[in-house]
């Protein structure tokens, strides 16, 4: 079932009885929610801790985006608002390399034995000690401490040509966020227009974005789409985004 949602994310007050009674879990990322990019306020922050001391389900935390928080003036997480009633998720994916596959999870001792079962059996054995150990290598030092900022001022910068190139290129009745921290820009385009098949005439511009549909668990909204800045420089993202802007206005 899907939380409602607004610009801000998740609405506490949306968790009423009839989402919440026969719940076996809620699942959330507050920080730079992928796919729409939105960062949970301190108030909700403080309502879904509020929630997990009480709830009869485990709430999840998924954080992988908490460190590319461009203005360096991170909310608390909801684990250090309420650390025994929070199963929270990080990754080093979007801070060192996604390839490593090394990610942890910090959770309530009692959920431990079936927090290791359930990889054991659902995915792996275990995760490879040899990335383990690269990561632990290349982390002892302080090596994030220089590089995360490296990288949040880089995508901050993307960002903020993205945001430039949309103000440029796209028409009328199209409407994004702006993100303070993340990957993602969320956009949503007039009522009419499919992303997905948006996608199939851009992809053959070598325009690529992942359709809004697939991320949303009951009723989709087809006329969103998520854009990425992280992996390419400003001109090129100027470059994509005056193509796809081409192609909304031929769609509308
Ligand atoms: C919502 C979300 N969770 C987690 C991750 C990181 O997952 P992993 O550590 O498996 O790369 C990502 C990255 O794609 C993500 O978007």
């Amino acid at each position: 079932m899907q939380v409602p949602t607004d610009e801000h994310g998740l609405i506490p007050e949306g968790l009423d009885a009839a989402l919440t009674a026969n719940a076996r879990l809620l699942y959330a990322q507050p920080n730079f929610q992928n796919p729409t990019g939105r960062r949970l306020p301190l108030e909700r922050r403080h309502a879904l801790a509020a929630l997990a001391r009480n709830a009869a389900f485990p709430v999840i935390e998924n954080d992988p985006y908490g460190a590319l928080d461009y203005a360096g003036a991170p909310l608390p997480t909801l684990l250090s608002i309420a650390p025994d009633h929070i199963v929270h998720l990080g990754s080093v994916s979007k801070v060192l390399a996604p390839g490593l596959r090394v990610g942890y999870i910090i959770a309530p001792e009692e959920l431990h034995f079936k927090l290791v079962q359930a990889k054991q059996q659902a995915t792996d054995l275990h995760t490879p000690s040899l990335t383990q150990r690269i990561v632990y290598e290349v982390v002892k030092d302080g090596f994030l401490d220089g590089h995360v900022p490296t990288i949040r001022a880089l995508y901050r910068d993307q960002c903020e040509a993205m945001l430039d190139a949309l103000q440029r290129h796209m028409p009328a009745g199209v409407e994004w966020n702006r993100p303070e921290g993340g990957m993602f820009v969320w956009v949503k385009l007039p009522k009419h227009i499919d992303s997905m098949k948006l996608f199939e005439r851009s992809i053959e511009q070598n325009v690529a974005f992942v359709p809004g549909g697939p991320f949303f668990a009951n009723e989709a909204s087809h006329n969103t789409m998520r854009l990425s800045f992280v992996t390419v420089p400003p001109a090129t993202i100027d470059e994509g985004v005056a193509k796809l802007g081409t192609l909304i206005r031929a769609s509308v």
